[in-house]
């Protein structure tokens, strides 16, 4: 099989990338206090020279007490500058290119642990399922300061040379939890209907977009799926998943991270499209997938200490496929480039019985 098409050039914006493979965000906890660490710049540098078209540096949390209770996942403030530009220099050098996460995990964030154990959990109803409360719900002051800290997130980006960022808005976190009416509860504009849930999100990507000018591209990450609940879903229907898109596209999403936790999952019944593919469908964005490249179980499998198998070039083809069907622009591969830093360099050259296998030791770092 010529897997030659997947090694061709994709432009977004005035970045152009030699290959479509990248490295989706994953967070290795490499940045004690809030600072990337060499090993972090280390990690990185050697995915790019093992063929990584581009990298979407991990979950950083934005500058507000209530963003996050890790101690180790990256800032973008004071001494985490510095840390960042080991990071750039690392990738640009070997010829990639840098995203930076912004995030916020809302209710997801633990009270009383953390930088600011003081501080309450906001999210925007005070719930992290509609059983479940937590913290409290965003005051109007908190969508005025959250916002202001995104952008502060997205200006320092800019003036650090990255090439651009991604906006987390996947996987139950805070503007994930805006995007699901299980978690989204609000009658002041910001809940409602599908439509009115996008409002706060696309009202921050708005606003950073006018702040970064037209030629940063902005990436959302945006998912169906939560770590808490596997069947949530921030659109029933072809025609919701349209309206938010658009919402997010009028906002100034370059950009969409469909993502799932298997690319091949059929996303509405009598298609055999996946969620990238329907994401492709509906917008003219460009369009990232992700879930399981190269393995047979799913990200949350391997979260909970399940050993992977690797598919090989079987599951390849089947990317190979939709690749051709349009179905996407790039391919997110996580979890096959962490346990191989040369995995894509190694498909390209048709190495497939050197792959080495992505096993549960590669995630022993996690606390
Ligand atoms: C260790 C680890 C850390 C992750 N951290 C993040 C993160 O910071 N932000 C994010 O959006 N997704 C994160 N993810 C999810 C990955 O970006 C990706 O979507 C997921 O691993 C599925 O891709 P895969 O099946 O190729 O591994 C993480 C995944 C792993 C394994």
């Amino acid at each position: 099989m010529d897997f030659s098409p997947l090694f061709t050039p994709y432009s977004v914006g005035p970045l152009t990338l030699p290959n479509r493979f990248i490295m989706p965000a994953m967070q290795r906890e490499l940045s004690p206090g809030g600072v990337p660490s060499e090993e972090m710049a280390r990690h990185y540098r050697e995915r790019v020279e093992g063929g990584v078209s581009l990298v979407i540096g991990e979950a950083t949390a934005v500058d507000h007490p209530t963003s996050t209770h890790y101690w180790k996942y990256a800032r973008l403030t004071g001494p985490s500058l510095d840390g960042w530009k080991r990071v750039r220099d690392a990738v640009k050098d070997a010829g990639g290119a840098l995203f930076i996460q912004l995030w916020h995990e809302g209710a997801v964030r633990k009270e009383g642990e953390g930088p600011h154990p003081d501080v309450r959990t906001i999210s925007p109803s005070g719930r992290i399922q509609a059983s479940e409360p937590v913290g409290r719900a965003m005051a109007p002051g908190d969508l005025v300061e959250i916002k202001d800290a995104f952008l502060r997130g997205a200006r320092t980006a800019r003036e650090l040379g990255v090439d651009g960022i991604e906006i987390h808005c996947a996987h139950g976190y805070l503007f994930d939890q805006f995007l699901w009416g299980e978690t989204n509860a609000r009658t002041d504009g910001y809940g409602g209907d599908h439509v009115g849930r996008t409002r706060y999100p696309c009202e921050v990507i708005s606003a950073i977009r006018s702040e970064v000018g037209p030629d940063f591209p902005i990436s959302a990450r945006i998912s169906q799926w939560k770590e808490r609940n596997f069947d949530g879903r921030i659109a029933d229907t072809p025609d919701q998943l349209h309206d938010i898109l658009a919402a997010f596209r009028t906002a100034g999403v370059d950009v969409f991270h469909a993502s799932t936790r298997r690319f091949w999952t059929p996303e509405f019944e009598g298609s055999d499209l996946g969620f990238a593919g329907w994401v492709k469908s509906l917008t003219d964005a460009s369009v990232i997938t992700v879930g399981s490249v190269g393995l047979d179980n799913d990200i949350m499998a391997s979260l909970y200490g399940e050993h992977a198998s690797s598919t090989g070039r079987p599951g390849l083809q089947e990317l190979l496929r939709r690749f051709r069907n349009n179905e996407f622009d790039l391919v997110a591969v996580g979890r096959s480039i962490l346990g191989d830093p040369n995995w894509v360099r190694k498909v390209r050259e048709g190495r497939f019985d050197e792959l080495r296998p992505f096993t549960k030791a590669d995630l022993a770092f996690l606390t």
